[in-house]
């Protein structure tokens, strides 16, 4: 009993002593855990690594590649409207795709709708739906584009619409937007929306207008052309636009309608354009518009724009309604038109 007594008495003693004199610190019990459990604390640290790098590219990549699609825009470098009939047009645009991001993604072939934005609204529906190529983005710019692509108008008054604001504004944004998929080396393939609009310049109301070269002829027969000339028509866009065979009437506040003149194949291309001209006019009814110094204000509308015979309703509208103003020197006029007779 007694030995027992001392022996247990001696243990709560060491303990003691120990509580004492060597009370582990928490950084100490720490280090003997990592010490023992170190292989542990390596899986720990490399399954939250895997799901850190795994969200990153599952849940990150998409939204870094949304992103990377959504700063991205496209500088139009070229835009041709060719061969139209009454409801399809040739189209040609070869842009610059602008991309911050310092990723390189490849973005599969894609059906874009293309639409017409005015001050930052969308139009109701899309105008044309326009078969994107592969795109091969790279930083900080590429080139990008379709070339010769025969489109039926899925609007035409959408279409129509464009054609307008084309023609009378000096600038037009139109949005290309759509679903495709996007690659990046060899991260997981992401499911991206395409939407991006470019601003471009319009050929601003046809500014700077002008007839050259005017000559009427006087002994022409009734209803064969009496009038010729040149029109000049500045185009400061990056635009091409087939008008086909465009007739406009000719116009004074005295006296209505005083005839027409024709612009066959009308081509306008970017930068100055000099178009020949054939004209029927009705002499005395201008005559009778004269102000005392010989001059008169023609009132020019679109009347119609033919192409192989097929009336261009789209192009026909906004050359009706922009009407174009321009003052002529009929007694300068018939002096040429005498002195190169
Ligand atoms: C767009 O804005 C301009 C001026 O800010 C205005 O003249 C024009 O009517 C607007 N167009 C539409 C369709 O709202
Ligand atoms: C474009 O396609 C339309 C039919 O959608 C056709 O009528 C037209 O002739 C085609 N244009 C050209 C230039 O091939
Ligand atoms: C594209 O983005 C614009 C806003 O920037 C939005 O109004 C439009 O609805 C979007 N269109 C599509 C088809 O996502
Ligand atoms: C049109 O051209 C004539 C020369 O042919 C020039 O005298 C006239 O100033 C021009 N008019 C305009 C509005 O540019
Ligand atoms: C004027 O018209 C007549 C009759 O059509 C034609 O014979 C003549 O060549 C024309 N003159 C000019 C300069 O075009
Ligand atoms: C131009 O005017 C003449 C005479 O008024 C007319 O005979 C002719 O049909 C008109 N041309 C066009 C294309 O409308
Ligand atoms: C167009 O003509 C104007 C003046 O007539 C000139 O200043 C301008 O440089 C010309 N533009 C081109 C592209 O030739
Ligand atoms: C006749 O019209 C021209 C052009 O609009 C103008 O420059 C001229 O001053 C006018 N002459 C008279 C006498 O009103
Ligand atoms: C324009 O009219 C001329 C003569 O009528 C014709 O030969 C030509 O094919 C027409 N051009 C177009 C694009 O329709």
């Amino acid at each position: 009993m007694v030995s027992q007594d001392s022996e247990k008495q001696f243990q709560a003693e060491q303990i003691e002593t120990r509580q004492q004199y060597a009370k582990p610190g928490f950084g100490q019990k720490a280090k003997r855990h990592c010490s023992r459990f170190w292989w542990l604390h390596l899986i720990i640290f490399c399954v939250i690594f895997l799901i850190v790098a795994l969200c990153l590219v599952y849940v990150g990549m998409p939204k870094i590649a949304q992103n990377g699609v959504d700063e991205s825009w496209m500088e139009v470098t070229d835009l041709k409207f060719l061969e139209p009939t009454s409801n399809s047009v040739v189209l040609t645009q070869e842009v610059i795709l602008h991309s911050p991001s310092i990723f390189t993604p490849t973005l599969d072939p894609f059906t874009a709708a293309s639409w017409l934005v005015t001050n930052g609204t969308f139009g109701p529906t899309p105008m044309l739906m326009i078969p994107m190529p592969k795109i091969h983005a790279l930083h900080p710019v590429s080139n990008a584009g379709v070339q010769n692509v025969n489109l039926s108008i899925a609007s035409l008054e959408q279409v129509t619409e464009y054609s307008t604001a084309i023609i009378s504004q000096e600038s037009v944004t139109t949005a290309l937007t759509g679903k495709t998929k996007l690659h990046e080396g060899k991260l997981p393939v992401v499911d991206i929306n395409y939407n991006s609009s470019s601003t471009y310049k319009g050929l601003n109301g046809l500014k700077g207008f002008n007839v050259t070269g005017v000559r009427l002829n006087s002994s022409a027969k009734a209803g064969e052309p009496n009038l010729k000339g040149f029109a000049y028509i500045p185009n400061p866009s990056v635009i091409t636009v087939a008008l086909g065979n465009v007739t406009l009437t000719l116009s004074t506040v005295k006296a209505g309608v005083v005839g027409n003149t024709t612009i066959n194949d009308m081509t306008l291309v970017p930068g100055n354009n000099t178009l020949p001209m054939t004209g029927i006019v009705d002499q005395v009814l201008i005559a009778s518009s004269l102000n005392s110094t010989g001059w008169v204000t023609l009132s020019i509308k679109g009347q119609s724009a033919i192409y192989n015979g097929q009336h261009l309703t789209y192009y026909e509208a906004p050359l009706k309604s922009n009407v174009l103003s321009l003052d002529m020197n009929i007694v300068q006029v018939l002096a040429d038109s005498t002195s190169s007779s």
